[in-house]
């Protein structure tokens, strides 16, 4: 494994990206270090892939998902000695075991076994599960153009637009969800200003969305969570977006902690809300959001701040990663088909 500090010399100055498949490698930026150093890692081993989703190195639904997929895409190259079905089975096993709620991660590896397993006497066996790992990820990239082109007519005139936790280039294979109905809407100049929470307690908001948000020029400010109620009482937000990790059949939406109090804060000062979120994010097997399961944090993410303990190391933690928004407080779901008006089903 290498790992190159700063900008390496293969990026430009200015340009970044997630994720990446290279030469046989996989290429990722550890966003645990954003925004303050970039630093990318290079990997042909799924283990390292496996590490990376569960400390968040890589995180975001889509990006979970494809980066699952390279991994057990690469769990394949070196076979010369071992059994493939032994040898996948035991990738998928660790991958599916990574993080529980977004849904794109088990869609993504069901996805990949299916051509395994038709493919399993193949000679080129690696090259042919590989090509579906980089199929789902172009998926990925058309959906989040077709997002951003759907959800930016949404903008009826310029708008100040609240966005919670990382929907951007970090967290998918392309130009990202929520984030991209915000970049496209203001190319065509209908946003005029971008409040990004925080996102306690792992902070993809103010490290994250406002590193992606700089580099587009986008004009913004950050505030802890808690801020939000107050901007909308003043006025200050006229829609909010964000993205998903689950989507039930009924529109239910699973998402990063956090997002349920902006959408009961938003029918509260009659403010739409939406979720952009590609197809593979719907879960067609689960009726509503009580069929979700939520991943629980480790307590050191409450207790600590920056490495350090900030309170007793003893008290007690809530720590849930993602809360579910009922689907009647959801004004729209836009995905790369169409933005999705209540009352959703799925089916
Ligand atoms: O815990 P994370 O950072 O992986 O949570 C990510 C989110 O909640 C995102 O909003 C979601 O995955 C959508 S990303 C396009």
């Amino acid at each position: 494994m290498k790992i190159i500090e700063g900008s390496m010399s293969l990026i430009e100055p200015d340009s970044y990206f997630s994720i990446k498949f290279e030469n046989d490698k996989f290429i990722f930026i550890d966003q645990t270090k954003l925004p303050l150093n970039e630093v990318y890692v290079e990997t042909d081993d799924y283990e390292r892939i496996a590490e990376a989703i569960e400390r968040l190195e890589v995180r975001g639904a889509p990006a979970i998902g494809i980066s699952a997929a390279y991994g057990l895409a690469l769990s394949l190259k070196n076979l010369s000695t071992v059994n493939p079905a032994e040898r996948f089975s035991l990738a998928y096993k660790r991958l599916e075991k990574t993080r529980p709620t977004a849904v794109n991660l088990f869609y993504a590896l069901q996805e990949m076994k299916k051509v395994f397993q038709s493919h399993i006497g193949s000679q080129n066996l690696y090259q042919v599960v590989l090509s579906k790992a980089k199929e789902i990820h172009q998926n990925d990239i058309n959906f989040c153009d077709r997002i951003g082109e759907n959800g930016s007519k949404l903008f009826l005139k310029k708008s100040n637009v609240l966005t919670h936790c990382n929907t951007g280039k970090f967290a998918t294979g392309g130009d990202g969800t929520a984030f991209n109905v915000i970049k496209k809407a203001f190319e065509i100049g209908l946003v005029n200003f971008v409040y990004a929470d925080e996102t306690r307690p792992l902070l993809q908001g103010s490290r994250l969305t406002a590193f992606e948000l700089e580099k587009n020029g986008i004009p913004f400010a950050i505030q802890t969570d808690s801020m939000a109620a107050v901007l909308m009482q003043q006025g200050k937000v006229d829609l909010v977006i964000t993205g998903a990790d689950r989507i039930a059949l009924n529109g239910d939406s699973a998402n990063k902690i956090g997002t349920y109090n902006l959408a009961v804060l938003c029918n509260y000062h009659n403010i739409p809300f939406y979720i952009a979120a590609p197809t593979t994010t719907i879960d067609r097997t689960i009726p509503t959001g009580a069929d979700i399961q939520i991943e629980f944090r480790n307590k050191t993410e409450i207790i600590n701040f920056n490495g350090l303990p900030v309170t007793r190391t003893s008290y007690e933690t809530f720590s849930p990663a993602f809360d579910v928004t009922p689907s009647h407080l959801i004004s729209g779901i836009i995905t790369e088909e169409t933005v999705h008006l209540f009352p959703y089903n799925f089916l």
